[in-house]
């Protein structure tokens, strides 16, 4: 059972203010009939409509994570526990793109494709910062290389990427596609070795005082400003 504004606001009909306004101006009927008050409770097998439109509830669930090193960003796997070992059961759940097995941080977990598609397609250019320590000394134009893209080992040149050297062991670093090893081999074509790796920031998602290996659900206002 979930409340009819919030399973409308989590299904995309508007903040949940909005919904709220559509269900007491009487837009909004479950199994025919006008519901007005909005935390009138629903059920999957409850038919809804809007604007006498037929609408398919489904439950997702956005659950953000601190990924712990150890762990594999996959639904299933023989070798290693996955991430989604690290939260609650639901059906359908997968990470919304990969970190590394000994990569830490932030990871969404979810059973929205449709999401999940739109963070991924490159021409989204979503923004994932990465905090990393390396060795080795990093060339002396390695920001402005990063900016103009980087030729990874005549695959393929990164796109823009901006990075920032904290100090002769630590950097951060945007970068907006999500290829094979993508931080560590930037890194590498620029003299160094990252031997630790953070995701710290996915758009407008941070891990502010999430502690590794924890999980907490996404509110609607953040799931409101991934879709955008
Ligand atoms: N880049 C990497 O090299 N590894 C990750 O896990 C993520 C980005």
């Amino acid at each position: 059972m979930i409340r009819l504004d919030k399973a409308l606001a989590h299904m995309g009909y508007g903040s949940r203010k909005e919904v709220k306004e559509l269900i007491r101006k009487g837009y909004v009927k479950v199994n025919e009939e006008v519901v007005l008050n909005d935390d009138y409770k629903i059920e999957e097998t409850d038919a809804i409509t809007i604007y006498d439109e037929n609408i398919h509830y489904e439950t997702y669930k956005y659950y953000l994570i601190n990924k712990p090193q150890g762990y594999i960003s996959a639904t299933i796997s023989d070798n290693y526990p996955t991430v989604l070992e690290l939260v609650p059961y639901y059906n359908g759940l997968f990470p919304v793109g990969r970190l590394d097995i000994d990569t830490e941080g932030l990871l969404i977990i979810t059973n929205d494709g449709a999401l999940a598609h739109n963070l991924l397609k490159p021409k989204h250019e979503v923004e994932k910062e990465y905090y990393f320590r390396y060795t080795g000394t990093l060339v002396a134009d390695a920001v402005q290389r990063c900016l103009n893209g980087i030729n990874i080992n005549n695959e393929y040149i990164s796109k823009p990427a901006k990075l920032e050297i904290i100090n002769e062991e630590e950097g951060e670093i945007i970068i907006t596609e999500g290829k094979y090893h993508e931080v560590k081999r930037i890194v590498q074509e620029l003299g160094g070795e990252v031997i630790y790796l953070q995701r710290i920031r996915m758009k407008n998602l941070t891990l502010a005082n999430l502690g590794l290996g924890s999980w907490r659900e996404l509110t609607i206002e953040e799931i409101q400003k991934l879709k955008e």
